[in-house]
């Protein structure tokens, strides 16, 4: 980087949506000297944010694409040493519980996440503290893309406020609903549709207070899958302990609602979890009358770009939540692809083109495989997937390679095998 102008890139990169991977994105390339604008629909993150959880690999990216990510989201999670006494639990992900069978109640193993553990914060805490990073003028808020087209010169962005801006390149960060996938695949549109995975959910936020009455200290203050029949639920600790995250899970076949959430009551939730042991039975006693979450699920698409136009994050491999690695892989993407675009090697949108393709050569394989994964330990969590079931050994064996491979992969061999792909292929084109 040091021997290049970096300054003297023929592009600036456009980034549609600031989330997660946009905003990830936009640091890393600040941080190299690459011009960017972002343009993200809403006006300001909503205050009732989402929560999120990052496991080791991505924590590990952060701080290549830019230390103050890092040290931002160590400053904002929550962790069990936010409860005195459990100090011992800070690099545990989660204990996994038997819900059913002869030895429910009791733990099958504590899987740990090496060194991180169990991390979690509000996505709109995160997201305020990373656009702070940013030199003011770079985001413009309550910019909602509506369309894209690529001229000869340059790519159209046009907005629903009826502006629009011609763009040297584009990455459409722009999550699940991506407008900028619409228009690098229109022909697979159709067919990756989200389509209902075969499960849904109930949630609920509890005081701790409540959940240490309903399940015990250690089960209230330590992250908890409950693992069953056609089921599992999930519990961990949020805003410094002071309050659990409850979702439980259980499958059904179809899904008979229009929308992805449809009112349910008591009733139904006992219905699906009655069997699920002491402790999801006392978790359910105190949530409030709950609404049915449909996951849905969607097919792998073939490429994550087009010419002068990429996607990153949800827009390119949006997952079911049941590995918990969504922003993880967002971050990822982010990662990759900060490094390629700032190589002194890329000048001109051309060059772009060749950084593009080696992105999607090593992020798609790995992301979709997150994608396929994430399918099947919702199988393995619900004591179902084939040649395992509720075999103790096997459960503990395959969810431990499966949460390594997840966690232990080398991130900056990632990005320098992205690079030498990319240098390959610029070599030819000169
Ligand atoms: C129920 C649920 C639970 C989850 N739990 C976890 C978890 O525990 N751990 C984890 O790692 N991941 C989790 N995820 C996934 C995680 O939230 C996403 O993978 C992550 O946010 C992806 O980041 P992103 O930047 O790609 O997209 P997003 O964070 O969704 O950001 C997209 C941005 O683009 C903007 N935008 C959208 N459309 C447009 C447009 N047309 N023009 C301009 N801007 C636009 C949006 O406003 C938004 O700011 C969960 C997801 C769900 C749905
Ligand atoms: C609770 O956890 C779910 C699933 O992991 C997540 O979607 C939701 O945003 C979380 N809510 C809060 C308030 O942390």
């Amino acid at each position: 980087m040091c021997d290049a102008d970096t300054s003297a890139k023929q592009f600036t990169v456009a980034i549609v949506g600031g989330g997660i991977g946009g905003l990830t994105l936009a640091i890393g390339l600040i941080r190299r000297n690459v011009r960017v604008q972002i343009y993200e629909a809403v006006t300001a993150f909503e205050e009732v944010g989402l929560g999120l959880s990052i496991g080791p690999a991505a924590h590990r990216a952060m701080p290549l694409i830019d230390p103050h990510i890092c040290d931002i989201y160590d400053s904002l999670v929550t962790t069990h040493a936010d409860s005195p006494g459990y100090e011992r639990f800070r690099q545990t992900y989660f204990e996994i519980v038997w819900a059913t069978g002869p030895q429910a109640g009791q733990v099958l193993m504590d899987l740990k996440a090496l060194p991180s553990g169990q991390t979690t914060l509000r996505r709109a805490d995160f997201l305020d503290a990373l656009v702070n990073l940013i030199p003011e003028g770079t985001v413009h808020f309550g910019k909602r893309l509506r369309s894209l087209e690529e001229t000869s010169t340059g790519v159209n962005l046009l907005f629903e406020d009826g502006s629009s801006v011609v763009a040297d390149v584009v990455v459409g960060c722009d999550g699940i609903r991506s407008k900028v996938k619409e228009s690098v695949l229109p022909e697979e549109m159709e067919q990756s549709q989200p389509r209902y995975s075969g499960m849904y959910s109930y949630r609920a936020i509890l005081d701790m207070e409540t959940m240490v009455e309903a399940v015990g200290d250690q089960r209230a203050r330590v992250s908890t899958m409950y693992i069953g029949q056609g089921a599992y639920a999930v519990s961990f600790p949020i805003m410094r302990a002071k309050k659990v995250n409850i979702s439980l899970y259980t499958s059904s076949e179809t899904w008979d609602s229009d929308t992805w959430v449809r009112p349910a009551n008591r009733h139904d939730m006992e219905r699906d979890f009655g069997h699920m042991g002491d402790h999801v039975n006392a978790l359910i006693k105190h949530m409030p009358d709950p609404s049915q979450l449909a996951i849905f699920e969607r097919r792998h698409i073939s490429t994550f770009w087009k010419s002068r136009v990429a996607i990153l994050g949800d827009a390119a491999h949006s997952s079911t939540p049941h590995q918990g690695a969504g922003a993880g892989q967002a971050i990822e993407d982010a990662h990759v692809l900060a490094e390629l675009l700032s190589d002194p090697s890329v000048m001109t949108p051309a060059h772009v083109t060749a950084a593009f393709y080696a992105y999607d050569a090593v992020r798609r394989p790995r992301s979709q495989r997150v994608v396929t994964n994430s399918k099947d330990n919702a199988d393995l969590l619900c004591l179902r997937y084939a040649g395992v079931g509720d075999n103790e050994l096997k459960l503990k064996e395959i969810l431990q390679e499966r949460f390594r491979w997840l966690w232990d992969i080398d991130v900056e061999e990632q990005m320098e095998s992205a690079r030498k792909i990319m240098l390959e292929l610029l070599e030819k084109m000169d």
